[in-house]
């Protein structure tokens, strides 16, 4: 997004405010003329998804903020007095509720994408971190959104997650009280969720603006993972991907609304409509959909570390788990430097292809063990799962670029799509 000259506007209230802060002429560079390649699939729909959600997530959260109170007496009751008595209250918080959900789809498919046909490599490295940074930034908004209506799955959720900072030597019981504002999950540890639970979403705004400008410098990858040689390979970014776009949010829009209007509570959990009590503890304290694979890498770990047969341990188990949980997120940032293949795109990478499908199948049975108790089958399935998970990362993508045989790259995308076509 840089400087340039500037374009020559009929209408004369446009060219008057472009003349003084070329606004207009950065929209045609950037969204207008934008070349971009012209064999994208629907799965490059899935940026401009995520952002409509979170300007939906914005707006509807602001205005639940205008009837939420944050205060332990009053939290559970003011949600409720939003869902009964506040017009359009229920639509407001379904809509933000269920929002949340489709969000983690969109950025589950749209990190998939990018897997997939290798998005991650040079020269867009950055780009991919500043995702990965977007997505540890959603789970920390995600997480203290749900504690807000103080529920018994908000409040304890809040207490076994915030406790595993405890695991942390010598200073981790200290983080605790200071992260708790107190000795247990109660009102300052409420107070401040809200508040950051309202400023991260501008803080991901400004992520997701690098992540765009730094998209805009590289260009887009694309299917075939060869870069465009020259106009033959490119089209306007409009019409075509506006219409192409608009299209794919319409469909995800309609399936939001479904969810919406038909299956509200579809994806939430009965203990998330009982007020917190600190003394009862729910039978099953299960985390969002979202969170399950991770939540059981962090249950996957019941063994300590240390030299066999003897006494000697260097990581508990409990601290073992939260390291690898939060080791799986940050596994996706060193992705570029991981894979040491000169091939992009998944489609001319058999072996890559299939260990992504087993990834994508271990992240899976990761979420549905998440949901059952820690133990007999459940936990070999997580411990198996979390084992490839890691894998996958650190021995066979290496690996795989060493060893792969990769099947013949097209000349140009232009190549490879009139050839398609005939
Ligand atoms: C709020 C969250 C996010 C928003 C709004 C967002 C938005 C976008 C948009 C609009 C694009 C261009 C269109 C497209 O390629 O789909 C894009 C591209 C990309 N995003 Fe994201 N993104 C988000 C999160 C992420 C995350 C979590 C990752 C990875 C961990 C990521 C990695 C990428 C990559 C690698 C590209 C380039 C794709 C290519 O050129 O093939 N993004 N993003």
């Amino acid at each position: 997004m840089g400087s340039g000259p500037r374009e020559d506007f009929k209408n004369p209230v446009v060219n008057w405010i472009d003349e003084r802060l070329p606004v207009f002429t950065l929209m045609q560079k950037e969204y207008g003329v934008f070349p971009t390649p012209k064999n994208f699939n629907y799965f490059w729909n899935f940026g401009a998804i995520a952002m409509v959600v979170l300007v939906t997530m914005i707006v509807t959260g602001i205005f639940l903020a205008m009837n939420y109170t944050a205060h332990e007496d009053m939290a559970f009751d003011s949600v409720e007095r939003i869902m009964r008595d506040v017009n359009y209250g229920w639509l407001l918080r379904y809509i933000h509720m269920n929002g949340a959900s489709m969000f983690f789809i969109a950025i589950y498919i749209h990190i998939y994408r990018g897997m997939y046909y290798g998005s991650y490599k040079k020269p867009r490295e950055l780009l991919w971190i500043l995702g990965v940074l977007i997505l540890v930034l959603l789970m920390a908004t995600a997480f203290m959104g749900y504690t807000l209506p103080w529920s018994q799955m908000s409040g304890w959720g809040a207490t076994v997650i915030t406790s595993l900072f405890s695991a942390i030597p010598l200073v981790g019981d200290s983080l605790l009280t200071w992260l708790w504002g107190g000795f247990s999950v109660d009102n300052p540890t409420l107070n401040r969720f809200y508040a950051l639970h309202y400023l991260l979403p501008f803080v991901i705004c400004a992520v997701v603006f690098l992540h765009i400008w730094a998209l805009h410098v590289t260009g887009s990858n694309n299917p075939l993972g060869i870069e465009p040689k020259g106009p033959q390979d490119t089209l306007p970014f409009h019409p075509y991907y506006t219409m192409k776009d608009s299209f794919g949010i319409c469909v995800f829009l309609v399936f939001f609304a479904f969810m919406v209007f038909f299956a509200p509570n579809y994806l939430n959990h009965a203990d998330h409509y009982v007020p917190f009590d600190p003394l009862v503890t729910p039978q099953h304290i299960v985390p969002e959909w979202y969170f399950l694979p991770f939540y059981a890498i962090l249950r996957a770990v019941t063994f300590d570390i240390g030299i066999p047969l003897t006494k000697i341990v260097f990581i508990e188990a409990k601290l073992g788990g939260v390291l690898a949980m939060f080791g799986s997120i940050a596994l996706l940032g060193f992705m570029p430097w991981l894979d040491t293949s000169k091939v992009r795109s998944a489609k001319f990478r058999p072996m890559y292809k299939l260990a992504l499908f087993g990834l994508v199948a271990a992240f899976v049975a990761l979420g549905i063990a998440g949901a059952k108790p820690a133990e007999g089958l459940w936990l070999y399935v997580s411990q198996v799962s979390m084992a490839y998970y890691f894998a996958f990362f650190v021995v066979i993508l290496p690996m795989l670029g060493k060893i792969e045989k990769t099947k013949p790259l097209p000349g140009s995308i232009h190549e490879a799509v009139t050839a398609k076509a005939k």
